[in-house]
């Protein structure tokens, strides 16, 4: 039987909304001919879901693993309720509907990981077997499905499945800045030495080019100088992002007071919207790829200050975003070894 290619037969409650926006979802692992079956080996969540589980559960892996298990049981997919966010998954394909075979290169068989977000996949965990929380990595035995309309991308041979797995998680970041970055840029990158934040740095410098500045936020001092030695960033400044008065201060400080042409916001904690809206000229552009971000609070905070910039949501696809990102890994030795060092 083939059925709705974004899932929409799968949804349970409340119907009439797409399986991201509903509160359960079907995850009986049969499929029909326009699904895919996966057999999961882990779960990349979050990062801004992963926080803030271990922040309710002050740390505690048990307390992790049972919030876990109880999303999915009661939702049929991982998506933090506090958060809204998911992550993604690698597995093996383990059936492909019917009408699937042939319009692509997967096979049974294949090592692959999602494209789109748990917050919308079909989940079966029967068991987790280990969580590595300070790569909010869960390994899991059980079983997931991909709705016809959903992208994944076979594991690389030349990067292990760890090193994949995290570029991939976050890949819509840099491949946007490869896109709103041109030549000549202001740029201010907050959370700049996190997963996506690093990638954003690279990426930015490498299109602002030597006329163009970038600009890296960071919270610790330790971070401030790896930062500083890998050379992506041309000034690094140290500052909470929530503190907005403390940025716009210390970032027009950086850049000799010119006001930013982008600013993009890669942090995992909530209220940093004027710390990205703040330091962008008018007409500039606020990208906010965090999940702790607050539409409203962007949007009446812009208008409170009186700011025409673009407001811009941090879409996880753009196409060619995987390819874009993995090669960053394949371009900047550095960049590969912070990765190998942090997440391989
Ligand atoms: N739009 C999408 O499709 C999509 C996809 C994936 C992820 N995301 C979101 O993107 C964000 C970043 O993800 P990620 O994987 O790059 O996370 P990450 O690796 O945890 O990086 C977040 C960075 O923000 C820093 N940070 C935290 N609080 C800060 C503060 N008050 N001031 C300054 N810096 C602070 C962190 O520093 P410490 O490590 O020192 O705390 C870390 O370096 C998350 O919100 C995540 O949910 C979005």
């Amino acid at each position: 039987m083939k059925s709705s290619k974004y899932g929409i037969h799968r949804v349970i409650v409340p119907k009439g909304t797409l399986p991201q926006a509903a509160l359960k979802i079907s995850n009986d692992m049969n499929i029909t001919s326009n699904e895919i079956l996966i057999k999961v080996q882990a779960l990349n969540i979050d990062s801004a879901s992963f926080s803030q589980m271990e922040k309710a559960a002050h740390g505690d892996l048990e307390i992790i693993k049972t919030t876990i298990m109880d999303i999915v049981n009661k939702s049929g997919k991982m998506q933090n309720p506090v958060t809204g966010s998911g992550g993604m998954l690698i597995g093996t394909i383990e059936e492909i509907g019917s009408d699937l075979i042939g319009r692509s290169d997967l096979k049974v068989g294949d090592k692959i990981a999602t494209l789109v977000s748990l917050s919308l996949t079909p989940l079966k965990i029967e068991k987790i077997t280990a969580i590595y929380k300070d790569i909010d990595r869960v390994e899991i035995e059980g079983k997931a499905i991909l709705f016809e309309s959903g992208k994944c991308i076979k594991l690389p041979s030349d990067l292990s499945e760890n090193l994949a797995l995290a570029v991939l998680d976050v890949a819509g970041a840099p491949a946007q800045v490869s896109k709103l970055v041109t030549e000549g840029d202001n740029v201010l990158i907050l959370g700049a030495f996190g997963k996506s934040g690093i990638l954003c740095s690279y990426e930015a410098k490498k299109r602002a080019g030597k006329t163009g500045k970038v600009v890296g936020l960071v919270a610790f001092e330790k971070d401030k100088e790896d930062l500083i030695k890998t050379g992506f960033c041309d000034e690094v400044i140290l500052a909470d992002a929530t503190n907005s008065i403390k940025v716009l201060d210390s970032a027009l400080f950086a850049s000799g007071g010119k006001e930013y042409d982008i600013a993009i916001n890669c942090v995992n904690v909530t209220n940093t919207e004027m710390s990205t809206i703040l330091p962008v000229r008018d007409e500039g552009i606020a990208y906010f790829f965090s999940m702790a971000t607050s539409f409203t609070r962007a949007a009446l905070g812009a208008e409170g200050v009186s700011k025409d910039i673009k407001l811009y949501i941090g879409n996880g696809y753009t196409k060619g975003h995987a390819q874009i990102a993995l090669d960053e890994l394949r371009e900047s030795s550095i960049l590969r070894k912070i990765f190998e060092t942090r997440y391989a």
